[in-house]
């Protein structure tokens, strides 16, 4: 009998189809696919695949923005049930109030955000290079969209622009407290803080290190340092043990979960590729229009 791995394996080949995933995503998920990596690195790899098929283990904005890239290629989710609620806390009509109001204006969307509201922004950005983009904008007024915690740190990075904030988050990142930051840094003084951006401006202010996801990995993989407290979510566990053993990850909240994330189980994945379903369709008329947003993000981020 078959194990559910070799039968992965057996219907990419099939199929002709890789694999991307989120760092968020469950353990042993990450571990059978072909890349894991951040929200950056997952869209610049969908549009370098050579394979007709991407699966992804994410969120719906993820398999998204792969499709808006790849408008030929089949998009699969491996649960399409997975979705980041921050993506939808922003309307159009907030968009167009803004841009109404103001002069000389780039509406700039975290990539975490739908597709139709990327088909009504300037640029899209990730987390590790929201800093770069916003930076290279010709506009002096940001429209940040949708997470506010975010737009703090950026505007932090770049004081000459005016930002206008929104009110959006994520639940999970948003809850992490400098309280339990703090309590944690006691037990463990000479652990590093390392600090993902969606979280409050108070916790950032603790930070040793601000960034991404593959961010965070990188400083702790390189840094001498043998404890850290993460202030993100936990799933990056798996690939900060996998790079340092030796080194020790301190979760600073009870629960620092992605429900969303977690949806995704390797019986998903060997369904998905088997039957098909979960295939990401969008209206072409605003895949045109949000391929604009996310071209922009990767021509200036070369
Ligand atoms: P990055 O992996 O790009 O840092 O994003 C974090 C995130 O919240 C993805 O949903
Ligand atoms: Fe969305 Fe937060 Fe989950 Fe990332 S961790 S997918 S931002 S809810």
């Amino acid at each position: 009998m078959q194990t559910i791995l070799e039968k992965i394996t057996q219907l990419k080949k099939e199929k002709d189809a890789v694999i991307l995933a989120h760092y968020y995503v469950p353990d042993d998920v990450q571990a059978i696919s072909d890349f894991v990596g951040d929200s950056y690195f997952l869209s610049k790899k969908a549009t370098e695949a050579p394979q007709q098929t991407i699966l992804f283990c994410g969120v719906s904005f993820m398999g998204e923005s792969a499709k808006i890239l790849n408008p030929d290629k089949t998009i699969l989710m491996a649960d399409d049930k997975a979705d980041c609620p921050m993506a939808h806390m922003v309307s159009i009509e907030k968009i167009k109030e803004i841009r109404n109001t103001y002069d000389d204006l780039a509406v700039v969307c975290y990539i975490n955000s739908t597709a139709e509201i990327k088909s009504y922004s300037d640029v899209c950005v990730t987390s590790s290079n929201a800093v770069e983009i916003v930076t290279a904008l010709p506009q002096k007024s940001i429209f940040f969209i949708p997470d506010k915690n975010l737009a703090h740190y950026i505007a932090t990075q770049v004081p000459d622009k005016n930002f206008i904030y929104h009110d959006g988050y994520c639940p999970i990142h948003d809850r992490i407290s400098p309280e339990a930051v703090v309590a944690c840094k006691e037990k463990h003084p000479n652990a590093k803080i390392l600090v993902h951006p969606e979280c409050p401006p108070n916790v950032v202010a603790l930070a040793d290190y601000t960034g991404s996801t593959s961010g965070i990995i990188d400083f702790a993989t390189k840094d001498r340092g043998t404890e850290f407290i993460i202030c993100t979510e936990e799933g990056i566990g798996y690939e900060l043990r996998q790079k340092n053993p030796q080194k020790t990850f301190l979760f600073p909240e009870k629960n620092q979960t992605c429900q969303d994330m977690k949806l995704i189980t390797l019986e998903d994945i060997a369904n998905t590729l088997e039957t098909g379903n979960n295939q990401v369709h969008l209206d072409e008329e605003m895949m045109k229009k949000a391929r604009h947003s996310l071209a922009k993000m990767h021509e200036i981020a070369k």
